[in-house]
């Protein structure tokens, strides 16, 4: 039978299946374990049969997400990937984030398209800085996120202190689920809070998928406490009572507002812990949830598809010369073959050929849900934040582009190469890999990055995909701002400021800064203009 949200029509199945997925990302600094905790997690899916797949990708050539000879040159993950995997009878969808020192534009583009994150943190080091500019990125959105201390099995910080950082670093209340005995060569295991039971942590060395030992005790003050745990046992006690007094008791509507974290503590490598944190995640995590379009709500059960792009990479794998649009599924099913209308340009297409990823692999999609993501390949026509559609025109909002904080001059050395970089940067800008500006005045091209390593990273596809070679020159420039406002003040702004003001790719208006000094003073003088640091792409 067919019902209806806010009048709209949706249907039973679309609902079962929407409740059963999980759409997430992992989030963390570098080396607290996001790979080995990922690799754990594929693990228990059935995805991957073999540990070491994924961490192959540090030692190997063959990994599992990286497409370009560049990762592979500097053993990282440049690019994301999705991989989708069965957990208890949930479709998991974990979207991988780029897992190296650097951040670009595309790690805020994946987070938008998950309903949570998880959040590793390495025992021994607490919150880090890339940790921080994530939580940032989840709190623009509420994204609901969970927990997970990693590396109890070696010398670490005090949990209590760790928890403390936690809700003082990232303004997140914490409430642990689980809580550590000992940690290093005195890690016993760790007490589940909500069960009662201790889950002894025994490793057998081999860092092997083991079945937990687990003793039930009937509340801190049983015996058998002492009895299993010796003198750990009045530490463990102490602990929880100051966490009670002091800690915050879970409450799920927080969580899903996202203001209070669950924690979990455990071992990735070990896969201790692993488990209960899979099992929590699917219980606590929320399933795909409405979205908001400019004309109104959402919801994902209805019937009429509906997606966004959020990631569109070009020549993913030399193997096939395309490129791939990735739609997260906001709405309806998805069918093979289905016509879809792309907002933008206001043309119907066939999705005859979207794939489903699983790391390296790609398999048809017979069928997709909200949540799922997808791939579209296609020759340029779809760009990141398109919105497609089956029925009715929607547009989705809030892909957003960040100003860059880094700056460089493009210098190509062979100048008869100039349509092919033009080419070349248009696409990978429309990829959401770089940005460019243009001076009004002159012929140059500026790119802009969140991290340096992009630069490297552009320099690399544009000699490997379009047989272009450039070297970079460096510039002054540390900020840019979008500009907006009344056109007399804007005209004004520009012919007095010729060689700061460009363009960008959308022909959006910007300036750039030589430091945060002139910005501020800048923003004084010209008080009827909007000096704008995030930009919803333009759909124009
Ligand atoms: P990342 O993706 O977040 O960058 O981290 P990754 O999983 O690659 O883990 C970083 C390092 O931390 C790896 O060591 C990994 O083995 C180790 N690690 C992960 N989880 C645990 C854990 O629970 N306990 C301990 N003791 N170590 C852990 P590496 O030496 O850099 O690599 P490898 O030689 O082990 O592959």
């Amino acid at each position: 039978m067919t019902g209806t949200v806010n009048n709209i029509p949706t249907a039973p199945h679309i609902r079962r299946e929407v409740q059963r997925r999980r759409t997430f990302a992992i989030i963390s600094h570098p080396d607290a374990g996001k790979t080995t905790l990922t690799e754990k997690l594929l693990l228990f899916g059935g995805a991957i049969n073999l540990a070491g797949a994924v961490k192959a990708k540090k030692t190997t050539k063959h990994t599992t997400s990286d497409w370009m000879e560049i990762e592979r040159q500097r053993g990282i993950s440049v690019t994301s990937s999705v991989m989708n995997f069965e957990f208890n009878g949930f479709s998991m969808n974990l979207l991988d984030t780029p897992g190296h020192h650097d951040f670009s534009e595309d790690t805020y583009r994946v987070l938008t398209a998950v309903d949570s994150a998880l959040m590793v943190i390495d025992s021994a080091k607490g919150v880090e800085t890339q940790t921080k500019k994530l939580m940032d990125v989840c709190r623009m959105r509420n994204t609901p996120i969970i927990t997970f201390i990693n590396k109890l099995d070696r010398e670490g910080r005090a949990p209590l202190e760790l928890i403390d950082e936690i809700e003082q670093h990232l303004g997140i209340e914490c409430s642990p689920l689980s809580w550590p005995i000992g940690m290093g060569k005195s890690f016993q295991g760790v007490y589940d809070i909500q069960e009662g039971l201790i889950r002894f942590f025994r490793s057998d060395g081999n860092k092997n998928v083991r079945p937990q030992d687990t003793v039930t005790v009937f509340g801190l003050d049983d015996p058998a406490l002492d009895k299993h745990l010796g003198e750990a046992a009045a530490d463990l006690r102490n602990e929880i009572e100051l966490l009670d007094g002091a800690g915050f008791p879970f409450d799920h509507k927080r969580y899903l507002a996202g203001q209070q974290t669950p924690v979990f503590f455990g071992s990735a490598i070990n896969n201790f812990g692993v488990r209960e944190l899979l099992e929590g995640f699917t219980s606590l995590a929320p399933a795909p949830k409405a979205r908001a379009a400019t004309t109104r709500e959402v919801s994902p059960l209805e019937e009429n598809f509906s997606g966004i792009v959020f990631k569109v990479q070009a020549n993913m794998d030399p193997a096939h010369r395309d490129r791939i649009a990735f739609v997260r599924i906001c709405s309806g099913q998805f069918n093979r073959g289905m016509k879809l209308q792309n907002q933008r340009l206001g043309k119907h297409f066939k999705a005859a050929n979207a794939i489903f990823f699983m790391a390296k692999n790609r398999s048809g999609v017979e069928e997709a849900w909200p949540g799922d993501i997808i791939g579209l390949p296609n020759h340029g026509s779809i760009r990141v934040g398109d919105t497609l559609y089956s029925d009715e025109p929607l547009v989705f909002p809030g892909i957003p582009h960040f100003a860059p904080e880094f700056f460089r001059r493009i210098i190509l050395r062979d100048p008869f190469k100039a349509k092919q970089l033009e080419k070349g940067l248009t696409q990978l800008t429309e990829e959401g890999a770089i940005q460019y500006f243009r001076p009004v005045t002159g012929r140059d091209y500026i790119l802009g990055a969140i991290g340096v390593l992009q630069f490297e990273i552009i320099a690399a596809r544009l000699a490997d995909e379009y047989n272009v070679h450039v070297t970079y020159g460096q510039l002054p420039y540390q900020r840019v701002r979008w500009l907006t406002g009344d056109i007399k003040a804007l005209k004004r702004i520009a012919e007095q400021n010729q060689q700061a003001i460009v363009k960008d790719a959308d022909d959006c208006m910007a300036m750039l800064f030589n430091s945060d000094w002139q910005l501020t003073k800048t923003t004084e003088d010209w008080s009827d203009i909007k000096f704008i640091d995030t930009r919803e792409c333009v759909l124009s």
